[in-house]
């Protein structure tokens, strides 16, 4: 329980500062005789001096109730009933339209234990930081219970959290995203473990004043886990994974750090089911950094006849070595944030399918007839939108209507290609683990790894170009370990000596074959060589006949196994034997220069790099010297 010696200490602190009362009523609906759930609650609600607090019961009449009051304040837009029934469009602060990575933190109590890759501050220091910014932050606004679970209720390897918030926009997202409410409560009983999760949008409004639509706090970002006492703060933003703390903050950074001492995985990564003609089914898991396509890949239509795809999840996969050996993976969430730019019939039509009603919008553009717009909805622009900030937008106007990180939060139960087995409290059994990255060169179609080890190597020296998912620079290549870098709870070199022990786990011949693959490949034209999409099904079936033990005449490369050309089944497609050539082709020089960003990329690690490691850089780097 969280209640550890430094939580204590913590409360205690808490409690001293408490002389001065709250003001406005206290109101409390919850049906839960969870002693310590009640005490963090007032505890908080000391803190943060709140007006209100609200227990939120997960129902479908508080859910609309909260869209009412949201549409009443201004931040909610309704759309159009007869366009898209029961949603909303939400326009963000322009200064809160993304995760912020840069203000994220891990605050393990030693420095070493989060690593080179995340931000540290001394949790004591970071403790007072945000006592001061919390202090009275509430104020004028209603504090939120939001009791939640990620992963089925009632399942050994769900997680239950608890997110107190002053954001009904939180709320709402909430209800879509995670199992919210009584029945968590239930679940939870008077002594069950939760992680607590405090969000404040750290705004707070003194009496009379007039609240903005997207309170956010411009100046001071937070975003604070501590993963010891299991512990998520987060301060001044109201987007997406800073603020739906179940998604990013729990069922990434520390339930990564839960699933290290607990000998599972909790990774960045979809699930996909895939049933061959032959009525072959595999599970496929999916690490791919922030919008690369995750979610196209997840709602697959296969363009090879007979093949057939159904979702089990877009962003997470809670992976364990079931009791047959293999290893299980489970969606611990129940909807979809999505990036929305990009998203059409073509491109993804199950997702434009699932997003007909009940959806909520935030930052894209707004038509005229009160129906939502991205840019790449349609192929012709329309003549005349609201962009996302609520101006006046024509083709002319030389800028974006939609936000490039503008989004979708959906049920997943509205997606028409849900597998049923999506809400099995033991997930399912995969076959195979792609890995992959938005890189213009060097990184061929599809490459499988020799083994386990080398498919971990791989992960460890995954790369992409960064996208407008996070703040910052747009298109630059940066290593994104297993899709991982913004989301692992803990030092990363022992995060990959973690995969590497896998294989202890279980025999090696149960684990998935781990490939690695590259969509995003360009020409020296600079156009895409691959159409991705419903095509990338014809990368997958050489994967899946792999795994069957087919195609087994790949070629073995310096880098692992490819397939030759004919192997991919291209028929219909229209593409030139030479795209098909360069696709899987070695590019001997472009990764030896990539040995060397290698090497830098692991310098950062020092002595924590696992040597398992190192060998497979020194024996790839051998492989290519040797084949010139
Ligand atoms: C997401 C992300 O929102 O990865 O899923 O940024
Ligand atoms: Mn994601």
């Amino acid at each position: 329980m969280f209640f550890t010696t430094a939580a204590l200490e913590r409360h205690e602190y808490l409690c001293a500062e408490s002389n001065s009362s709250r003001k406005g009523k206290l109101t409390t609906t919850a049906k839960t005789t969870n002693k310590a759930l009640l005490k963090w609650v007032e505890d908080i609600a000391t803190l943060t001096k709140p007006d209100n607090i609200v227990w939120v019961d997960g129902s479908p009449s508080q859910y609309q109730e909260l869209t009412e009051e949201l549409v009443q304040g201004g931040t909610f837009i309704p759309l159009a009933p007869d366009k898209r029934p029961q949603s909303f469009l939400a326009r963000s602060d322009p200064s809160d339209v993304a995760r912020v990575e840069d203000r994220t933190f891990i605050c393990s109590q030693r420095q070493e234990d989060a690593g080179p890759t995340n931000n540290w501050v001394d949790p004591n220091i970071m403790r007072q930081t945000l006592f001061e910014l919390y202090k009275g932050a509430m104020q004028g606004r209603t504090m939120y219970v939001i009791p939640f679970c990620m992963g089925p209720i009632g399942s050994p390897f769900s997680k239950i959290g608890v997110e107190l918030t002053d954001s009904p926009y939180v709320v709402v997202s909430m209800y879509i995203m995670a199992h919210t409410g009584q029945a968590v409560l239930d679940a939870l009983g008077d002594s069950g473990d939760f992680v607590p999760a405090v969000h404040s949008v750290g705004a707070p409004l003194s009496q009379g004043e007039k609240d903005s639509t997207w309170p956010c706090n411009p100046s001071h970002k937070y975003i604070v886990h501590y993963p010891e006492t299991t512990e998520i703060w987060s301060f001044g933003s109201g987007y997406g994974g800073n603020a739906l703390l179940g998604k990013k903050c729990l069922a990434l950074r520390i339930a990564s750090w839960l699933a290290r001492k607990e000998g599972w995985l909790a990774e960045h990564m979809l699930i996909l089911k895939l049933t061959s003609p032959e009525g072959h089914v595999h599970y496929i898991a999916g690490a791919f950094p922030s919008a690369c396509g995750k979610t196209n890949l997840a709602m697959i239509i296969p363009t090879l006849p007979g093949w057939k795809a159904e979702t089990i999840g877009d962003d997470i996969a809670w992976m364990r070595i079931g009791e047959d050996g293999r290893l299980w993976a489970l969606n611990p969430e129940t909807g979809f944030f999505g990036v929305a730019p990009g998203t059409n019939s073509k491109t993804n039509p199950i997702a434009m399918e699932t997003l007909r009603s009940s959806c909520l919008f935030v930052n894209t553009a707004l038509t005229e007839d009160g129906d939502v717009w991205w840019e790449g909805m349609t192929e012709e622009l329309p003549p005349y939108l609201i962009d996302w900030q609520g101006n006046p937008w024509t083709p002319e106007s030389g800028r974006d209507a939609a936000h490039p990180n503008a989004r979708f939060t959906v049920a997943a139960a509205q997606n028409p290609i849900m597998a049923p087995e999506w809400t099995d409290p033991r997930g399912v059994p995969i076959s195979a683990i792609l890995l992959g990255g938005r890189r213009a060169s060097v990184i061929p179609l599809v490459c499988e790894a020799f083994n386990w080890n080398h498919g971990v190597f791989l992960g460890s020296i995954m790369s992409s170009e960064t996208t407008a998912a996070a703040t910052g620079e747009i298109g630059v290549v940066r290593r994104d370990p297993f899709a991982m870098l913004p989301f692992c709870g803990y030092n990363m070199a022992d995060y990959f000596a973690h995969w590497l022990s896998m294989p202890q786990r279980t025999s090696a011949d149960k684990l998935p074959r781990i490939f690695y693959v590259n969509w995003f490949r360009r020409g020296r034209d600079g156009s895409f060589l691959w159409p991705g999409f419903g095509d990338n099904s014809r990368v997958l079936e050489w994967i899946c006949r792999r795994v069957e033990g087919e195609n087994a005449d790949a070629v073995e490369s310096p880098i692992g196994y490819l397939p030759s050309p004919r192997d991919i089944d291209t028929t219909g497609m229209n593409i030139s034997p030479s795209a098909m050539e360069e696709l899987l082709s070695v590019d001997i020089d472009g990764w030896r220069k990539e040995v060397s960003l290698i090497e830098e990329h692991y310098a950062q690690f020092g002595d924590r790099l696992p040597p398992q490691l190192r060998a497979e850089l020194d024996a790839l780097s051998k492989r290519l010297h040797q084949s010139s």
